[in-house]
């Protein structure tokens, strides 16, 4: 969709992302285990919530609506409800319509696109948020409730690691019908951890992986799946984050930018926003991530943008070869040549389309439904010179998301123009 009423993001906030690896996280090893514990659903959400309200200077009375995403706050943290879960964090939200998106891996994404639908319905000023806890389990039960993503009756048992098993199924195909090996894939893995070690909200800032590490299995990453047909075609490394984190931005239309007293060159404009669902469990190709390339074509088609024209892009890397697949169907690279894209440096923070400046779900961390609305605020915050040591060189005009949920099931794509 293209919007009929101009959209801008106004700003937001970000919870450092946390985790195993994180030196704030609270583990048994961790000197302040039983002193201290880490952060609630609600906190999270809650921090998220003051502090794009405190970086916007917008007030909590001027919100008209808020849309969250959140996957399996159920499941991880026995609370659902995630509406009235946001409006505790401030009095003057409370009473105002606040609602749940879930879309899986994509639940902020659509978060992000009901409030734009919510300002081409009339609203002004919209908050778009988004929050999960994901490490009150270990990761193999977390993988469980991560499943849920899938068509359970039918892919539940690839592996107790349902997602990372589907995944390693796509690297499988990739690898055999393009001839590349994990080398190829493992520049990814390089790049993300290079940039999230320039980023002080990264789960994994303090974490080093390098090209020689992310290559090849070893003690400390190893290949964990039980699955015989796809163990071999994934490592550790390879794997976004099971991270904790929330997200929250505002929103506005040119009326609701007048209404707040701020100047359109502070925000980002949104050009156009897509969604595409396709069945679960039908998967027909997994070389190539086919409802992701048609979000990103409806995308280009309805904006008039060109892959080429895009200075700054977050997609989806749930996994290594997630991002190679994600930059051949946002049309940055020809099949089979996602991997060499990354190898030439083009995707990396000074390179010619930067991909995942942050670190990426890789490195930055994945708590799924922070995620769409982080990325949004990443380009938000590469556009308007935000992003400190990992800032981007050449101020970009155009920027990209693709927010994706399950096997390439839900994904909603955004471009965005600077101001
Ligand atoms: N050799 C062999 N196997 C090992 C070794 C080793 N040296 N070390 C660990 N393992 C195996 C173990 O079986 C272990 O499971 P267990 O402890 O239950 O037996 C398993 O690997 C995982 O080890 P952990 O130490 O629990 O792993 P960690 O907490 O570091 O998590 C992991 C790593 C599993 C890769 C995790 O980060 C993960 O699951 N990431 C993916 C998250 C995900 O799927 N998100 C959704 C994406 S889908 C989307 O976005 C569309």
């Amino acid at each position: 969709m293209k919007p009929q009423r101009k959209v801008f993001v106004v700003g937001g906030h970000l919870t450092p992302f946390i985790g195993k690896g994180h030196p704030d996280f609270i583990w048994k090893k961790h000197p302040e285990f039983g002193q201290r514990e880490n952060p609630t659903l609600e906190e999270l959400m809650t921090s998220a919530i003051l502090g794009a309200l405190e970086s916007t200077g917008v007030e909590a009375a001027a919100i008209e609506r808020g849309y969250v995403g959140n996957f399996a706050g159920e499941l991880f943290s026995n609370q659902g409800h995630m509406g009235a879960l946001a409006v505790r964090a401030h009095k003057d939200l409370q009473g105002k319509p606040f609602m749940r998106l879930e879309g899986a891996c994509a639940s902020g994404g659509l978060a992000v696109v009901t409030a734009v639908d919510a300002i081409q319905a009339g609203c002004d000023v919209v908050m778009a948020l988004g929050a999960e806890v994901q490490t009150t389990v270990s990761a193999r039960d977390g993988a469980g409730f991560l499943a849920r993503a899938s068509h359970w009756e039918s892919e539940r048992e690839l592996d107790d690691f349902t997602f990372p098993a589907m995944f390693a199924r796509r690297a499988k195909y990739y690898e055999e019908k393009f001839g590349v090996g994990e080398e190829d894939i493992a520049y990814v893995v390089a790049k993300a951890y290079a940039n999230a070690n320039k980023n002080p909200n990264a789960h994994m800032r303090d974490v080093k992986v390098d090209l020689e590490a992310a290559s090849q299995a070893s003690d400390t990453n190893p290949r964990f799946l039980r699955n015989e047909d796809f163990k071999d075609y994934l490592k550790v490394t390879d794997c976004s984050q099971v991270s904790d984190g929330a997200a929250a931005m505002i929103l506005a239309s040119e009326e609701g930018l007048k209404k707040l007293g701020i100047d359109p060159s502070k925000c980002v404009e949104l050009l156009g926003y897509t969604v595409a669902t396709s069945p679960l469990g039908q998967v027909s190709d997994y070389t190539t991530l086919d409802n992701t390339k048609k979000a990103a074509n409806e995308l280009y088609t309805e904006t008039g943008l060109k892959p080429e024209q895009i200075g700054v892009c977050e997609v989806h890397d749930c996994f290594a070869v997630t991002e190679v697949l994600m930059t051949e169907a946002l049309g940055f690279a020809e099949p089979g040549k996602g991997g060499e894209l990354a190898k030439s440096g083009a995707t990396a923070i000074d390179g010619k389309i930067p991909v995942n400046t942050g670190g990426g779900l890789i490195a930055f961390g994945h708590p799924v439904g922070a995620t769409g609305i982080k990325q949004v605020l990443e380009i938000y915050r590469q556009m308007k010179g935000l992003c400190g040591d990992y800032q981007v060189p050449t101020k970009p005009e155009y920027g990209l998301t693709a927010n994706m949920g399950g096997d390439d099931r839900t994904t909603v794509c955004m471009a965005f123009k600077n101001v």
